[in-house]
């Protein structure tokens, strides 16, 4: 058999054109300096050697959020690995089990690293892959910037960790300020988004569009319109999407995020020109192939709760880091942290797992939302079903790695915990996350 495929990523720091001329360009971190970093391709089953060399004056590692990958890789500092100090490297290497749209991003200090410029996406292709015209990834990102366009840089501030996270003022495609995509009638588009922001929760609307989405964090779902017409996606979600072309040259359709009531931000158009490809879009399937996940078995499933609480909640007492009460807010921000996981906050310090699940069982955790935020929660290693919302069964019980929880919501999800290890399961808020919201799941 062929060897593994090879990448290397360099760390460092550059300038990136975001925002258009006259604006100066942009003071970045970046990955083989391009923001995003480039986009990893490969085909399913292929297996990926990535050396990483950081040449950042801080440590960092490298998460490759989404993919099944073995414990030892999965780039998590004091967890499973050491961080990559300044001028080191630390090769990376693991099977694509599953095909999709996965991405990577540090998970050290990720809340200022990943604002800066640094993360990628990363594109397992089907051994079959779908029958589309095109196929396009728009990594969605939402930056803070001054007038001049340089990163403002008060990150991890107490009102960002302990609000929304770190909104921005411009939201970038592939890392610019977009003004138009081209498309030609008839063309058939697969558009993987990739939503890399710190904490803004896209909700995009296609204007004269119906798209259907077929993908979720990179795991195949049944082809369905949008709920209310607009594709959700919290921080670290992705979205596969078919959009089928059928404006005429000259027209333009706007793309819109309307997650934010009040907000909404025109991302870009969609801009018809050129030819027409054909007369009418070709029925071509658009259901895609299942991924090897193994199928939780609900009535067999073990449960487990894990409980939201931050720390403006009147009355509450929590435990810090520590074990000791936490009464006050000012003593958990002295603790750093702010937002806890079942009373805890890895942020560190306490790293002892706050859930232990039986290697290859099913099991079933219910995510309760103490709090009146969004929290984009993440676990690593494994895919998950989302089986229900408030008690209500869902209906397409949809495989993810990150599902968002609303205010005061419990979500339930099931999967088989097949891959052993500690694995991090966190707030994507990267402010969150960094305030507390983050603890390890053990695999055992
Ligand atoms: Cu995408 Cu632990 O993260
Ligand atoms: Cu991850
Ligand atoms: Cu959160």
């Amino acid at each position: 058999a062929a060897g593994p495929r090879e990448f290397r990523l360099t760390l460092g720091t550059g300038s990136a054109r975001i925002a258009p001329e006259p604006y100066p360009e942009t003071e970045v971190w970046a990955y083989n300096r391009t923001v995003p970093g480039p986009e990893i391709r490969v085909r399913q089953g292929e297996r990926l050697r990535i050396v990483a060399e950081n040449g950042l004056d801080e440590p960092t590692t490298v998460h490759w959020h989404g993919m099944r990958v073995p414990n030892a890789m999965d780039g998590v500092p004091g967890v499973t690995q050491d961080a990559i100090a300044p001028g080191d490297r630390f090769v990376y290497e693991f099977d694509a089990v599953d095909a999709g749209t996965f991405w990577y991003h540090p998970h050290q200090r990720s809340f200022e690293q990943v604002a800066r410029g640094l993360s990628g996406a990363l594109v397992v292709e089907e051994a079959e892959p779908l029958r589309v015209d095109r196929d396009v990834t728009w990594v969605l990102d939402d930056w803070r910037l001054t007038e001049e366009a340089a990163i403002e840089g008060d990150f991890g501030n107490a009102h960002d960790a302990i609000h929304a996270g770190r909104l921005g003022n411009t939201v970038t495609v592939n890392g610019r300020i977009p003004d138009r995509f081209a498309v030609r009638r008839g063309e058939r588009i697969r558009l993987r988004l990739v939503n890399v922001a710190n904490a803004r929760i896209f909700g995009l609307a296609f204007a004269g569009h119906e798209p259907l989405v077929v993908a979720l964090d990179g795991q195949p779902v049944e082809p369905h319109a949008p709920e209310g017409g607009r594709i959700v996606l919290g921080p670290a979600m992705r979205a596969d999407i078919v959009l089928d072309m059928t404006g005429r040259t000259g027209e333009r359709h706007t793309v819109t995020d309307t997650f934010y009531e009040g907000l909404e931000y025109r991302l870009t158009d969609l801009a018809y020109g050129g030819e027409a490809l054909r007369e009418r879009t070709p029925d071509w399937p658009v259901a895609l192939p299942a991924n090897p996940l193994a199928e939780p078995d609900l009535d067999a499933a073990e449960r487990h709760e894990v409980v939201f609480n931050g720390g403006m909640m009147a009355g509450m007492r929590m435990q810090g880091a520590d074990g000791r009460e936490a009464g006050s807010m000012m003593a958990m921000m002295r603790e750093g942290s702010f937002w806890f996981i079942n009373g805890k906050a890895a942020t560190g310090t306490d790293m002892e797992p706050v859930l232990t699940l039986r290697r290859n069982r099913s099991h079933i955790i219910s995510m309760v939302n103490r709090t009146g935020w969004y929290h984009p929660m993440h676990l690593h290693g494994h895919s998950f079903r989302v089986i229900s919302r408030n008690g209500v069964p869902t209906a397409r019980r949809e495989w993810q790695d990150t599902v968002l929880v609303g205010p005061e919501e419990r979500v339930e999800v099931a999967l088989v915990a097949d891959n052993p290890g500690d694995w991090m399961f966190h707030c994507h808020i990267l402010e969150h996350q960094a305030a507390g919201m983050m603890a390890v799941i053990r695999v055992a």
